[in-house]
Order: C-alpha cells, then structure tokens, then sequence
C-alpha cells in the first residue's frame, strides 16, 4: 500500500522559495508581465502563491492537462483543448508543479506556439532528476528533486494527498 511517508520539502523552505521565484521573474519581465497559464490539477497552490508574490496586475488563466495514471505516466496528453485561444500574440509563463518525462510541458508549449503565442517561458517548483522522454528546459525552477513520487502542495496520487502544506515522498507500507 502507498502512504505519505518522510517530508521531502517543508512549507516553510517551499514558501520561501516561492518568493525567491516570483522576485526573480519580477526582476527578468519588468513592467511587461506575462500571462500566467497554470496547469491543474498540481500547480494549483504553486499558482496561487507565485500570484500573491507577483504585481496585482499579473494575470493568469488555467488549463486542466494530465497524464498520470497512479504513479507513472500513460504516455498520453489530454486536456490541450483547454488552452484559450485568446492566448494569441501574448507573452506565456507556463506554471507547473512537477516537470518529469517532459511530455506535458513540451506539448502545451507546442500548443501554444501552434495558437500564435508571442513567447513561451517554464516555470516548475520541482524538477526530477531523471532522463526526459521530451527535450524541455525549464526557465525557473524551484527544487531538484531525485527520483521519488511525490505528494502535497498540490501534487497527488489518485487524487489524494493535494492540500498538505509540504512536499512528502510517497512510501510502500506493508497492508495491516
Ligand atoms: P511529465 O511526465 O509529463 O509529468 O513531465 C508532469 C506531470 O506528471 C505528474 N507527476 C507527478 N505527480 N507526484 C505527483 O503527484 C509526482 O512525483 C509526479 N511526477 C509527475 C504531474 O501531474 C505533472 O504535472
């Protein structure tokens, strides 16, 4: 069975993070911000907070993509329809939780050049160090993790686990 185990990153060290980020994408756009397009389910709580440390006149909209089944990814994308349209001519930061395979980075920045973005740029609080099933470079990202399933501040497995405030590794625990 598959429980929450050790906390990998505490809220704390998270939020401080968070902060650090969203100064330094202050620092790089300047006036000019972008649009922020967070992906969901993950990035909720990221999103949020990367907002409330960003310019009240930052804007953002969302899109709901997936892969995941349980801890691995099925190789398939859905949810690219539900990227706007009206994102034409428009500078994009692409807020994710997690970037893994790289599958569902590389096909929402595709769509997005596809639909006539004026620029894409990556942001993702965790980077797994793994080998990539897609060439994707993220241009902020917050912790590099190692290979383990993570859950917490958004992420989850099977749908559970998404409102802890830290990050914590997913353990097998032996059925009582
Ligand atoms: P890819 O493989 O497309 O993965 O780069 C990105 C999406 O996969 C999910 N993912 C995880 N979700 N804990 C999770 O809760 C993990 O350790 C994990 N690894 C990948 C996540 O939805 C992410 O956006």
């Amino acid at each position: 069975m598959l429980q929450p185990g050790r906390t990998l990153l505490s809220s704390p060290r998270i939020q401080s993070r968070v902060a650090e980020m969203a100064s330094e994408i202050r620092g790089h756009y300047g006036a000019e911000l972008p649009v922020l397009l967070g992906l969901m389910n993950g990035a909720l709580f990221f999103l949020s907070d990367l907002m409330r440390n960003l310019p009240p006149e930052a804007e953002f909209q969302c899109s709901v993509v997936g892969s995941y089944e349980g801890t691995a990814s099925s190789g398939r994308l859905q949810g690219l329809d539900t990227i706007g349209e009206n994102l034409r001519g428009r500078r994009i930061l692409i807020v994710d939780d997690i970037l893994d395979t790289g599958l569902t980075l590389s096909k929402v920045d595709e769509r997005l050049l596809e639909l006539g973005a004026e620029e894409v740029k990556i942001c993702v609080l965790l980077s797994k160090r793994v080998p990539r099933r897609m060439e994707v470079t993220a241009d902020w990202v917050g912790f590099e993790i190692e290979n383990e399933f993570v859950v917490g501040y958004g992420l989850d497995h099977n749908g559970r686990y998404r409102s802890f405030e830290d990050i914590r590794v997913l353990d097998e625990v032996a059925d009582k």
